[in-house]
């Protein structure tokens, strides 16, 4: 997790790290800071606790803080609590100093002994033995860089460093192993950072470090080594990034943003992957065809909302005839598997980071999965790199915590990969044709299902002085009801919890009463029928209803029972529309609820430790 931003130039860099902090600030907020060296060789280290703006406060009462060279480093706490000691930058003499995003793992063995070679520890974080390592190479006579190299082979786990000296006020030295990092290119400066985003108001292009790799930058010289010391020139990478993606515009907040652009993304998430009436399976890349005939069933691993858009793929691949397994990567890649034979890896993931995700994908392939195919919002991220296939979701930067269009253009492409494995089983053409004017229909569906905004904000009054919600779902909604309590928990901070309709009375039941709001979805499927039983089954026991129903299940408001109608669409795109309202849902309680909504309390966006 974090994120870090560096930058070396010809001008004070302290607007470029500020407005690096300020994008980054999805991956961590819990405390922040930057370091900041001047051509006169004087160091200043400011930091704060909470988000960018108590930087800036801080930033303020020390206005003569200024460098050509910097770092800087938004946090999201794993080893001790988000305290001014613990922010990075983290120092080690007068002069050095580090910001790091990941987990050193061998950090007590370095920690035992520095101490025995007299260091002091002024935190309690993994990060401060990396600075104290490379200050001790430093004071046996190592350059920054030749301090660095010496330093990262001594460190186990998965970091991004970011480190800076006063005595070369010219260099920025990184390195990178398992946390992602990218160098901007700029005229006569240069720059770091955990991804593009960060510095797209200074440069397009880049070059992304593979792992492993070390960068130094002395002024605007960029010299990229291997994790042999072996130089090594990497492609430039332009970015298609707009400054304006990554930002507001007119909404109030990115959630909001992202949930009204979702018509565009799943657009763009069609278009050059079908054609007339079927898909374009090259659309997956050169090798799909021969994959997929080489595929027996499917194994989908992700986390969080990327997991529940798995969840609605099993439903659609083994109605295909294509047998699924999905499992929650931090679970896949800790325990033993019987590997079923040609078995196709699918990984689903906003960020391409998230490190559960890749270490399951890395520990598939070393216990014999046959191929592997990411869906991936983020280009040129680990898991793109790492996978046979990819099918990117063309979402655009999804800047808030809580994933929306990340989420339904990642079913979009499910639906897409059910085509492509489904018509070596039991797809006819027809149904092909059938499906894939479906998934056209989906763009105008979901500016319908946003025009239900405004009964969904009245809706949300409701919850203002509920502490807990149901969410009730069968089928592929089943899924879907999991995403909504996930949405309402994580922005409004009300506990909310899923259940599959019909399991209602083995448990839940027992919870039921007038104080706990029960949301259902109602598509016009073939469930429906059970649906409206276990509807009944809370009514008969003085439950509050409010069920989102596609307009032809002819539900109506009933004594505790408020009915907001969805207009028709087929049961193979409805868990897409479906989402849209409970989405809306949760952002409206939120706002009543006054939380931070982009960046609820304890999360963030990449989750980049275990
Ligand atoms: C975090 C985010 C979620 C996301 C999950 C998986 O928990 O807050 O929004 O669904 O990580 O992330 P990924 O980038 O792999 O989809």
């Amino acid at each position: 997790m974090c994120g870090i931003v560096g930058a070396v130039a010809q001008r004070n860099v302290l607007p470029i790290l500020l407005d690096g902090l300020r994008r980054l600030e999805y991956r961590g907020y819990d405390s922040v800071g930057i370091a900041v060296v001047d051509a006169g060789k004087q160091i200043s280290r400011i930091r704060s606790v909470g988000k960018i703006i108590e930087l800036e406060k801080a930033l303020d009462e020390n206005p003569e803080t200024r460098g050509i060279t910097g770092i800087a480093h938004t946090r999201w706490a794993t080893h001790g609590p988000p305290t001014k000691s613990n922010a990075h930058p983290h120092m080690s003499g007068p002069g050095l100093a580090l910001v790091c995003n990941g987990i050193i793992e061998n950090h007590e063995d370095l920690r035992l002994a520095q101490k025995t070679r007299g260091f002091k520890f002024q935190s309690d974080t993994d990060t401060e033995v990396i600075v104290n390592e490379v200050y001790q190479h430093l004071n046996n006579g190592a350059d920054l860089l030749e301090a660095v190299q010496a330093t990262i082979k001594v460190l186990e786990g998965a970091f991004a460093i970011g480190v800076i000296c006063s005595d070369e006020p010219h260099r920025l030295v990184g390195a990178r192993r398992g946390s992602p990092l990218v160098v901007g290119i700029g005229e006569g400066e240069a720059f770091l950072a955990s991804d593009m985003s960060a510095l797209i108001s200074v440069t397009r292009d880049f070059y992304i470090l593979d792992d492993g790799d070390v960068v130094d930058i002395n002024n605007a010289n960029i010299c990229i080594m291997d994790s042999l010391g072996q130089i090594q020139q990497r492609e430039i990478k332009t970015s298609k990034l707009t400054a304006e993606s990554v930002e507001l515009g007119e909404h109030r907040h990115f959630m909001l943003k992202e949930i009204h652009e979702q018509s565009t993304a799943i657009a763009n998430t069609l278009e050059g992957r079908i054609s007339g009436k079927s898909l374009l399976e090259e659309s997956f890349g050169t090798e799909a065809n021969r994959i997929f005939d080489a595929t027996l069933s499917v194994q989908i691993i992700a986390c969080g909302t990327s997991y529940h858009a798995g969840l609605v793929a099993k439903y659609w691949f083994e109605e295909l005839g294509v047998p699924c397994q999905v499992e929650i990567a931090s679970e896949f890649r800790s325990r033993v598997h019987a590997v079923p034979d040609k078995c196709l890896v699918v990984t689903l993931s906003q960020s391409g980071e998230t490190i559960d995700t890749l270490s399951a994908l890395s520990e598939a392939k070393k216990i014999g999965f046959a191929n592997s195919l990411t869906i991936c919002n983020a280009p040129e991220s680990s898991l793109v790199r790492e996978s046979d296939l990819v099918m990117m979701t063309h979402a655009g930067p999804e800047i808030g915590v809580a994933s929306t269009k990340a989420f339904t253009t990642q079913l979009v492409a499910l639906r897409l990969l059910a085509i492509a494995l489904g018509r070596r089983r039991h797809l006819s053409s027809e149904h092909e044709a059938k499906l894939v004017a479906e998934l056209r229909e989906l763009p105008a569906k979901v500016e319908e299902a946003i025009k239900l905004e405004p009964i969904i904000k009245e809706i949300a009054e409701q919850f203002a002085d509920k502490h807990h919600a149901l969410f009730l779902g069968r089928g592929t909604h089943y899924p879907i009801a999991l995403e909504g309590a996930l949405k309402l928990k994580e922005i409004s901070y009300i506990h909310a919890e899923a259940y599959p309709a019909g399991e209602l009375k083995h448990g839940p039941l027992a919870l039921i009463d007038s104080e706990m709001p029960v949301i259902s979805v109602a598509p016009n499927d073939r469930l429906l029928d059970k649906l409206k039983a276990n509807i009944e089954e809370v009514r008969a026991r003085g439950g509050k209803l409010i069920v989102f129903a596609d307009v032809e299940t002819e539900m109506s408001d009933q004594q505790n029972l408020q009915v907001i109608n969805v207009a028709s669409v087929d049961s193979s795109i409805a868990p897409i529309i479906f989402t849209i309202p409970l989405q809306l849902l949760s952002y409206h309680v939120a706002l009543i609820k006054g939380t931070d909504v982009d960046k609820p309390r304890n999360l963030a966006k990449s989750v980049t430790v275990e």
